[in-house]
């Protein structure tokens, strides 16, 4: 069955216009209606095409080089290459082994990955596994960078329940430039308790990856520090892509991968989002999230139903998000509904247990950590915590291992926002502005948003490693800016 709106929809498409989304929720008024260009004076050619004309690519999962007993062994060359993001054009990025998106390593806990990066770049990188417990030797630190031409092996013992992880490059003040070119790969830990529950599995888990990005007329990624203007949207690395989905239940697993940009994703309909996990794994129960705040660095696992809507539906991902004008980057995908299919999968009422935030462990400490940067408006930025930019060799913060502690991360800025990430460990958001956090931050987060004159709260335990780590604002941008510091677990 077609319906008449995909019917409209294809024509439009095909005339090269931009689709409205069907059944724009309120807020979606400005959206709902698009202009037409002006006529007048022809602007240079935009190489970015209209929405919806480009699929959305799933990322490649690698196999294992070797697999011997309990280790998975992988080795992948960073290089550059090109991609065709645009339509037609050849596009210059970095990547791991030469994914556009990147690609996926799927890992057990308690079994080990063994990753050997090969440099085949003319820069020093530092590969990070963000979120992820890591000895401090396989952390990818700033500083533990690898020369162009060498290479290096991560070891990942995964020792930590099942999670939606990511990695990406980490050199000093390179590693903003390097991830928006395209070093970014995503690495989903499952456990024994996730495998156990029937959530969609297999095809019908896809991982996706939003950002933005700027283009140049020639199609090339441009990037200049602090840019506001990264106002094209890329899911998979594709500019506001459809993807083909069969009438049934989907687990999305959404990660912000953008530099600067905060996300306020919803459906077109209205119908919610239903989150099952955030950064560290599966939420206790599912959240029905009408409008879901992802900002850079943090992850969501959604389920949607698309069973509810007949075959020939289109339903807009849409972003309400600050950051440039609607109808530049208020789609961010569309999910035709394109067949029927047997659903096996339900989302469980209780997906996991973790401890209520009045039974963890006493804090022995309580810190203020304080994210600023200069709002003056200068044409160089400094980024500080706690006042002072990053220094590499310094430690600001040392903590005793397997103490617990708060951290109450406050952002003194007026205008911007920042976000909080900490290496090594999942932390639990107690408070946010003095009121305990919401559901869908209530899980293990490794990541959290500070908006300006906000603080937040978090409980956090080292008992992972010992050794030297960094805590930073996740746009990395600002991480670039200097807004980055280092804690000792000694
Ligand atoms: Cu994704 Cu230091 O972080
Ligand atoms: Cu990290
Ligand atoms: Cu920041």
């Amino acid at each position: 069955m077609i319906s008449r709106r995909s019917v409209l929809g294809g024509a439009l498409a095909a005339a090269g216009l931009p689709l409205l989304a069907p059944g724009s929720p309120a807020g979606g008024e400005a959206h709902a209606v698009e202009a037409l260009p002006p006529a007048g004076p022809r602007r240079a050619p935009d190489p970015v095409p209209a929405a919806f004309t480009t699929a959305m690519p799933v990322p490649r999962v690698l196999r294992p080089l070797a697999s011997t007993g309990d280790v998975d062994c992988y080795e992948l060359t960073i290089r550059k290459t090109t991609a065709e993001i645009l339509p037609g054009f050849s596009t210059d990025v970095l990547t791991y082994d030469g994914h556009f998106p990147g690609p996926v390593i799927h890992a057990r806990s308690g079994r080990r990955v063994l990753v050997r990066h090969r440099n085949g770049l003319q820069m020093p990188v530092a590969v990070h596994l963000h979120g992820g417990m890591v000895p401090p030797a396989s952390d990818g630190n700033p500083m533990d960078v690898f020369a162009p031409g060498t290479s290096r092996t991560y070891s990942y013992t995964n020792r930590q329940p099942h999670a939606s992880l990511w990695f990406h490059d980490h050199a000093h003040h390179m590693e903003s430039e390097h991830v928006y070119r395209g070093l970014s790969g995503t690495y989903l830990l499952t456990d024994d308790l996730e495998q156990s529950l029937p959530l969609p599995k297999g095809q019908y888990d896809v991982p996706i990856t939003l950002r933005d990005a700027r283009f140049d007329e020639k199609g090339r990624l441009a990037y200049t520090m602090a840019d506001r203007n990264r106002t094209t949207l890329l899911a998979n690395g594709r500019p506001t892509p459809y993807f083909q989905v069969a009438a049934r239940k989907y687990r999305f697993r959404l990660l912000n991968g953008a530099n600067l940009r905060i996300l306020a994703l919803a459906l077109s309909d209205g119908t919610p989002l239903t989150q099952i996990a955030s950064d560290g794994g599966l939420l206790e129960r599912p959240v029905a999230v009408p409008v879901l705040t992802l900002s850079p660095g943090e992850r969501a696992d959604v389920v949607v139903d698309f069973s509810r809507y007949p075959v020939g539906t289109r339903l807009v991902l849409t972003n309400s998000g600050p950051g440039g004008k609607p109808e530049q980057v208020g789609k961010v995908l569309r999910f035709d509904v394109v067949r029927t299919a047997e659903d096996p999968s339900s989302v469980p009422r209780v997906l996991r247990h973790l401890p209520p935030a009045s039974a963890l462990a006493a804090p022995a400490v309580t810190r203020r950590i304080e994210l600023s940067m200069d709002e003056d408006g200068r044409p160089d930025p400094r980024g500080f915590v706690n006042g002072r930019l990053y220094d590499p060799d310094r430690v600001d913060t040392t903590v005793d291992f397997g103490s617990s502690e708060i951290w109450n991360v406050v952002n003194t800025n007026k205008r911007v926002a920042h976000n909080f990430h900490m290496h090594l460990v999942q932390f639990r958001v107690l408070e946010r502005g003095g009121v305990p956090a919401g559901p869908t931050e209530a899980g293990l987060k490794d990541t959290v948003r500070v908006m300006p004159g906000e603080t937040v709260k978090l409980h956090v335990t080292f008992d992972g490693f010992r050794g030297d780590y960094v805590y930073h604002c996740h746009m990395l941008d600002h991480s670039a800016m200097g807004m980055m510091a280092t804690f000792r677990v000694r």
